[in-house]
């Protein structure tokens, strides 16, 4: 039985152009995210993802509509809902070992969780890393560094707004699986923005597929891949056009800039 982690209620969040015209990033988002699942959104630029998810994190309120994590409304960010941004932002003065320590120390458990810095550096194949500064390890490291940062206070769930976005093919479907195998041992709930149709499929449960201006949730498709996926197979290509049509619907409907 699937247990309901994430509570979005009918959420509207209204920005104004220089005008003071309104501009609807979201309106009306309904969407439950199952504990322990793999979900991820897609959609033109303008939809809303980011949107979604900074209020998931609670560094942002809609005007309208609720959200709520196991039942609490969420106010504001908590160590409970890790964030990742497209951008790896590691503490540039720090090490490795001290930036993904850096959690601990601020929920004042680094006495007693120290050792799990390592444990996590290890998760992430970085070991041998841990005296070196982010200058001196590429995006594809600086972010998983990130992505263990965030994980060691143990989450209920992962937020990541494009987290691969900055890497060539090859890294991202290296930290696809890196992903996955952290996904695998941890359980932890994790929520994703891409706007990459296989890494969608790949990696996901269900895919949110969202529309701009309004932004709102245009289809929820379940990817009943089983684990172990592969990207020659019928079955995932098939997945791959109909998600394809579905956006290019989305793209190619006329839209009024603006709707009120
Ligand atoms: N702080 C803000 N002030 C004004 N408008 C904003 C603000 N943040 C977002 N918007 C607008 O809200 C809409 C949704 O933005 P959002 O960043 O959530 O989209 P997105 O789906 O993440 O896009 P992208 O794929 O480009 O990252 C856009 O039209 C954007 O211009
Ligand atoms: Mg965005």
């Amino acid at each position: 039985m699937s247990e309901t982690l994430i509570d979005i209620e009918n959420v509207t969040r209204i920005y104004r152009d220089t005008n003071g015209t309104p501009l609807y990033a979201l309106k009306g988002v309904t969407l439950q995210i199952q504990k322990g699942e793999f979900i991820t959104f897609i959609g033109p630029s303008g939809c809303g993802k980011t949107t979604l998810l900074r209020l998931i994190a609670g560094l942002d309120q809609p005007q309208a509509g609720s959200l709520a994590i196991e039942g609490q409304p969420i106010r504001e960010p908590s160590h409970e809902r890790g964030y990742i941004f497209q951008q790896p932002t590691l503490f540039p003065w720090a090490t490795v070992h001290d930036n993904v320590a850096v959690g601990l120390k601020a929920l004042k458990v680094y006495e007693q969780k120290k050792y799990l810095v390592q444990e996590y550096i290890n998760m992430i194949g970085l070991d041998g890393f841990e005296k070196s500064y982010p200058h001196e390890i590429s995006g594809g490291m600086a972010q998983r560094v990130a992505i263990i940062r965030a994980l060691i206070n143990e989450p209920k769930v992962l937020l990541l707004d494009e987290p691969l976005g900055a890497l060539d093919a090859f890294k991202r479907i290296e930290l696809q699986d890196q992903i996955i195998d952290i996904w695998k041992k941890t359980g932890t709930t994790m929520a994703m923005v891409t706007h990459d149709v296989d890494e969608a499929i790949y990696l996901s449960r269900r895919i949110v597929i969202m529309t701009p201006r309004p932004g709102k949730i245009v289809d929820v498709i379940n990817v009943d891949l089983g684990p172990d996926r592969n990207r020659n197979d019928e079955a995932f290509i098939q997945l791959r056009i109909k998600i394809l049509e579905k956006l290019h619907l989305v793209i190619s409907r006329p839209n009024p800039e603006y709707t009120i």
